[in-house]
């Protein structure tokens, strides 16, 4: 069995991190989403992975390198726009040969990991099994709808009066039946070809798809609240430790997570909290599920429930929540006169400011 791993698409809900990041490479918890599903692919016992790439190539490849790190052994298969992902599975044809596959959306978070799934494929062998769960607007999702028996019926995309409230879940597995399906599709109305196509057509061509509710977690990164909420399910579960230097004034709280190099002086942490090696927080306030990445300085402020990027800077601005601060940025207290916000944002910035 193989895994193919899609790590395109152009990550348009993230903006501005994703013009200079690729969406599967933002931190939670200090590490990229993408090492998370890789991580669970081997745990199943996968070791051959297809990585789908697109314009944010050289930095994927810059992070996952041949796979040896993760125990894998990848592949990198190019499309040339993001073009659905049925059009994913098409390109990896040559790739994937006969073999059975795990299809993984690299900005997918699952809790648990995939081996119950990937075991019950092996020891059940459908044509296609799906990952079901209910989500509160399904509108956003490929949308399935079941018989009385729980059995797949019909599967839509993006639907804008949804027949359930299922969603499908960004992890598909596909026996070689699912590239005759592929190989039939014509574009969508949003110009793709949609991997929910390719299963309608198993289930219209008599075969056999099964699926599973999850109740366990599950979400798609692709946009800053989604984000933040992983990173705080992921927080939850660190081991503290302290590897840097926390000085004599500092009080660090529950679950806190101090790297080697990072310091933390004067200043309170609440955990769930993780501080990248080579940060600085000093003077301040550093409340729960709140990752700093490496080599970033908080000092003389108050930040919580947040995502800061490597090199970033927060000195002397009073509290921030909910925020993602992306690589380098800077954050800085205007001057006192004349009273006015003094912003430098990148293209599709988002800022609230509170008055
Ligand atoms: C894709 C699929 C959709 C699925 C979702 C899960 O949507 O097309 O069926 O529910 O992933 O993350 P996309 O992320 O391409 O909008």
């Amino acid at each position: 069995m193989k895994a193919l791993v899609l790590a395109g698409g152009a990550g348009s809900r993230l903006r501005p991190i994703t013009h200079t990041s690729a969406k599967q490479l933002v931190p939670v918890a200090n590490k990229p989403v993408l090492f998370y599903g890789l991580e669970a692919i081997r745990d199943a016992g996968i070791r051959e992975v297809g990585i789908v790439v697109g314009d944010t190539e050289a930095e994927i490849r810059g992070a996952v390198g041949d796979g040896s790190a993760f125990g894998l052994d990848v592949t990198y298969l190019r499309q040339d726009a993001p073009r659905g992902l049925a059009h994913a599975v098409l390109i990896a044809r040559e790739y994937l040969g006969g073999d059975d596959f795990v299809m993984y959306l690299g900005d997918n978070f699952i809790v648990g990991g995939i081996d119950g799934l990937v075991d019950r494929f092996r020891a059940d062998r459908p044509q296609a099994q799906i990952m079901l769960t209910h989500v509160s607007d399904p509108r956003a999702f490929g949308v399935a709808e079941l018989d009385g028996a729980g059995r797949v019926v019909a599967l839509e995309e993006k639907p804008e009066f949804p027949k359930s409230d299922l969603a499908l879940v960004g992890v598909y597995l596909f026996s070689a039946a699912v590239h005759e399906a592929v190989a039939e599709l014509k574009p969508s109305a949003r110009g793709e070809l949609e991997i929910t196509d390719a299963i309608q057509w198993l289930i219209d061509h008599g075969h056999r798809v099964e699926s599973t509710v999850i109740t366990g977690y599950w979400k798609d990164t692709g946009n800053v609240t989604d984000m933040l909420e992983v990173n705080r399910l992921v927080l939850e579960g660190v081991e503290p430790h302290v590897e840097g230097e926390v000085d004599g004034a500092s009080e660090l709280i529950g679950r806190v997570v101090v790297e080697a190099g990072a310091r933390v002086a004067g200043s309170r942490v609440v955990g769930p909290v993780i501080v990248g090696a080579g940060s600085v927080v000093r003077d301040s306030y550093v409340g729960p599920f709140t990752s700093i990445d490496r080599d970033c300085a908080v000092l003389d402020s108050e930040i919580e429930y947040s995502i800061v990027l490597r090199g970033a800077s927060i000195d002397g601005v009073g509290r921030i929540e909910c925020s993602l601060i992306g690589r380098e940025a800077e954050v800085t207290p205007a001057p006192r006169v004349p009273k006015a916000h003094r912003l430098v944002l990148g293209d599709h910035s988002k800022v609230q400011i509170s008055k």
